[in-house]
């Protein structure tokens, strides 16, 4: 899928805030620093429309990135980072629970891995919750251009065996690196394959924003 336009559309505090739309929205979620917001860039292939950073917990808003006027991209605030409050990862942990289970136009979850790491107890139970709210989701295992392809393997091999041990099955796996450009091309066309089918008489309909603000 050619991307031919992106741009950020805006943020939103809660899911209350989240403005009433028809386009389509995939939304990426995982721990923090895990390369939620490198992996949008990635994607719509552009160098900072989603802000990235060194330092953890940088997203901090649910943010709306339209792509070729008809679907957007979600960048979530990440869960696990030690130095947030215990009070502030609770508001995050509400805000993002209310949008992943009530948004009707949410059409898939990508849960970032990071493929550095051995299977998280953070990450599986996320994987869990999410299997249990039946809301659609795949995996995608980050940063692989940072271990030997081993070591991603292993990691990968090792939480998806989790995973079904756990009962979640069937879920589709990804992997990519925001370096080396990995995994762009199949993450599209996942993407791509979930989009409704074009019909002539499609009307686009775009973010309400001004009857929200
Ligand atoms: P929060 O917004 O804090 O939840 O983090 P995030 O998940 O959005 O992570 P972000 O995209 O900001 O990336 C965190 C750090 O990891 C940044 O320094 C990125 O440059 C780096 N990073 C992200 N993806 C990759 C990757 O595929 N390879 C390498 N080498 N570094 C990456
Ligand atoms: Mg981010």
């Amino acid at each position: 899928m050619k991307i031919t336009a992106a741009k950020f559309r805006g943020s939103c505090r809660d899911y209350e805030s989240c403005p009433d739309s028809w386009l389509p929205e995939f939304a990426f979620v995982g721990r923090s620093n895990v390369g939620k917001s490198s992996l949008i860039n990635l994607l719509v292939n552009q160098r900072d429309l989603a802000k990235t950073s060194s330092v953890p917990g940088k997203t901090k808003l649910i943010n709306f990135f339209e792509v070729n006027g008809m679907w957007c991209l979600v960048d979530l605030p990440g869960y696990g980072y030690a130095k947030v409050s215990r009070n502030q990862q609770a508001e995050f942990n509400i805000h993002v629970s209310a949008y992943l289970t009530r948004r009707e136009n949410l059409k898939h979850v990508f849960l970032l891995i990071d493929s550095r790491l051995e299977p998280l107890d953070s990450d599986l139970a996320f994987a869990h919750w999410l299997d249990q709210c039946s809301v659609p989701f795949s995996v995608v295992f980050t940063k692989i251009d940072k271990r030997s392809k081993d070591t991603v393997e292993n990691h990968s091999e090792l939480f998806l065996k989790v995973m079904r041990e756990n009962g979640i099955e069937n879920t589709k796996e990804f992997s990519c690196s925001a370096k080396t450009k990995h995994g762009r091309g199949p993450l599209l066309e996942f993407i791509n394959s979930r989009l409704p089918k074009k019909s002539k008489n499609t009307t686009r309909v775009s973010l309400n924003w001004m009857n929200k603000r």
